[in-house]
Parts: structure tokens; C-alpha cells; sequence
């Protein structure tokens, strides 16, 4: 359905409703407006705007809403509708039990990430205080993450984008961990450019899309910034920078694991051939190779 059309068939949200009442209201605004998982998103704005749990809604949901919370849910679930992430408008986003400020200009931290922070963490529990670097950051959804489970480790997380970095600053500051380090680059420049210890291990997520594929994108991955996806013509440009650049100077014994696409897998591991001893894939919970990991031997 066309959007403007759309907007004139919404229901209004009534002033004067309950709680109950509301929610029914946005999530039928929701269907209309062909959103997936319209239950999950109005119960989430629902519980930011009135700042109540979702156990106090359910045992007031008679209750009446003030008319100013009315008006302010009213205003974010227009802007969902529009295609804005739900992440976006609530500002906040959970990785892996950890809290991540997110908003226009930073990736949202996705769950199948969680296998890359899962899989270097059971290779980082055996080493004694270990240099890890985060390339590409974001949030610092995975640098951060580690540095929180390892206080022994020191982790370096690296991003380009002014935007994103602002977001990482804020993230760090929040969660309040000390042994990160952070660093506004451009990983394209590789590690002889910087002055940094030499890592036991290198994680990262790069943008990944195919600039061919961006256009196709649903609406809200739109939001999201171009240069946190767009991983150039093949979607693999990162993938061969870190393998030039970056993956040459682990030491010994140590590994590297990165995010990837759909079909990316195999390429990267065969890129890697001449460097690497010993390369790994992981498939995520729809079977899709997901993490590409190298082991460097002792
Ligand atoms: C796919 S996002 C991943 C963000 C985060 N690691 C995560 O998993 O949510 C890729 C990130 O790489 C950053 N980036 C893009 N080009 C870069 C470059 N040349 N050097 C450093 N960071 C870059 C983007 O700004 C974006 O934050």
C-alpha cells in the first residue's frame, strides 16, 4: 500500500485511552502498515513512554494514559511506521546481557554477532592477559563485550566513522570498562600504521553487503549507515584488508575470527591460504556459515 495512502487509513490513537486500550490500537496501526513483529514493537514503546514494566501494564491495563504520554507514543510509532529501526527510536539496545546506546549513524548490534563474541570467548578463556583488537566497532557491541568478560585482556576497538565513534565513546563510558582502548581509524591504512602492541587475536564484523545488493535492502537497513554495510563491489573489499593488512601480525598461537556473509565463507578461508595454518567455519543457528576463524599455531 502506498505510504501516504496509509497514513490517511491509520487509526487515530485516541487521547483518552488505557493502557490495554492503546496497545491494541498501535499494534493494528502496525499490521496496516505491514511491519513484521508489530506485538514485540508496540509493547517495547509502550513500556518506554510510560517508563513502566511490562508486569505493571498488564496489572493496570484499565488504567487511563495521561494525554501527554498518549501524544508522545503517538509521535514514535509514526516515525516506526516510517521504517525507523524500533532500536533507533528507543535509543538503547541489549548485546548479549550488555546495554548499547544506539542511534542514526551507528549499526544496531545484531544477534548473530553473539556467535563471534562465543566463539572467541572460548578460545580466550585459556590465555593470560591477551592484546585483542575489535576492527571496525561500531557500538563496540563486541570489544567492549570481551573486555567486560576478560579484565586481564586489553582491547583496542578501531572505527572510521565520526558518527559511530561518538556511540563507542559513550558505550565505553557507560559500561564503565577500563581496559579498552579507543581508536578513531581507518583499518584500510593496516596495522603498521598504528602504534600498537601486536595482537594474540583479531576480531571483527566489517561491512559486508554488496554495493550491488544495498539498493534491495528493506526499508529500515536503509537507516542504517552505508559505510557500516557496504563491503564495495563484492561485499568482501574488508575481508582482504584484514587478511593483508591486519591478520599477518597475530602472534603465534593466537587466532582471528570475522563476521560474514552468506556464500562469503569459502572465499574468505581460501584468500587467506598462503597465511593461515588452519581456518574454521562456523554456522550460525540457520545454518548459515557465519564466523570465518583462523588459528595461528604456537
Ligand atoms: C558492520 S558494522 C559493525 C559494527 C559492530 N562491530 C557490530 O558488530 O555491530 C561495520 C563498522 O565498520 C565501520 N567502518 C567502515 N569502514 C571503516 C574503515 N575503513 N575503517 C574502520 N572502520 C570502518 C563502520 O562505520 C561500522 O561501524
Amino acid at each position: 500500500m502506498e505510504k501516504k495512502k496509509y497514513l490517511n487509513n491509520q487509526r487515530k490513537l485516541t487521547l483518552k485511552s488505557t493502557y490495554r486500550g492503546l496497545f491494541n490500537e498501535i499494534v493494528l496501526n502496525f499490521r496496516n502498515a505491514v511491519l513484521d513483529d508489530c506485538e514485540f514493537d508496540a509493547q517495547c514503546l509502550l513500556e518506554f513512554c510510560t517508563g513502566k514494566s511490562r508486569t505493571f501494564l498488564i496489572l493496570h491495563s484499565s488504567d487511563i494514559v495521561d494525554e501527554k504520554t498518549a501524544i508522545y507514543l503517538k509521535e514514535l510509532c509514526k516515525r516506526r511506521i516510517n521504517g525507523e529501526p524500533l532500536q533507533y527510536i528507543l535509543g538503547e539496545w541489549e548485546f548479549m546481557g550488555l546495554s548499547f546506546y544506539v542511534g542514526k549513524g551507528v549499526l544496531i548490534p545484531r544477534q548473530e554477532t553473539e556467535l563471534l563474541v562465543e566463539t572467541a570467548t572460548e578460545r580466550i578463556k585459556g590465555m593470560k592477559s591477551p592484546v585483542i583488537f575489535d576492527l571496525c566497532a561500531g557500538t563496540g557491541c563486541i570489544g567492549l563485550t570481551i573486555a567486560n568478560l576478560f579484565s586481564d585482556s586489553t582491547v583496542y576497538l578501531l572505527e572510521k566513522s565520526d558518527d559511530a565513534f561518538l556511540y563507542l565513546s559513550r558505550n565505553k563510558d557507560k559500561l564503565d570498562i577500563k581496559n579498552a582502548f579507543l581508536v578513531k581509524a581507518d583499518i584500510y591504512e593496516g596495522f603498521d600504521s598504528f602504534s600498537l602492541p601486536e595482537p594474540n587475536i583479531i576480531l571483527s564484523n566489517p561491512p559486508y553487503i554488496s554495493a550491488g545488493e544495498i539498493p534491495g535492502l528493506q526499508k529500515e537497513l536503509k537507516y542504517e549507515p552505508y559505510m557500516a554495510l557496504c563491503g564495495g563491489e563484492d561485499g568482501l573489499d574488508f575481508y582482504r584488508c584484514l587478511i593483508q593488512k591486519w591478520i599477518p601480525h597475530i602472534k603465534k598461537g593466537g587466532f582471528a575470527a570475522f563476521e560474514c556473509g552468506e556464500n562469503q565463507a569459502e572465499y574468505i578461508c581460501n584468500f587467506a591460504s598462503n597465511i593461515v595454518q588452519y581456518c574454521e567455519i562456523k554456522k550460525d543457528l540457520n545454518r548459515m556459515n557465519r564466523v570465518v576463524c583462523f588459528h595461528f599455531q604456537s
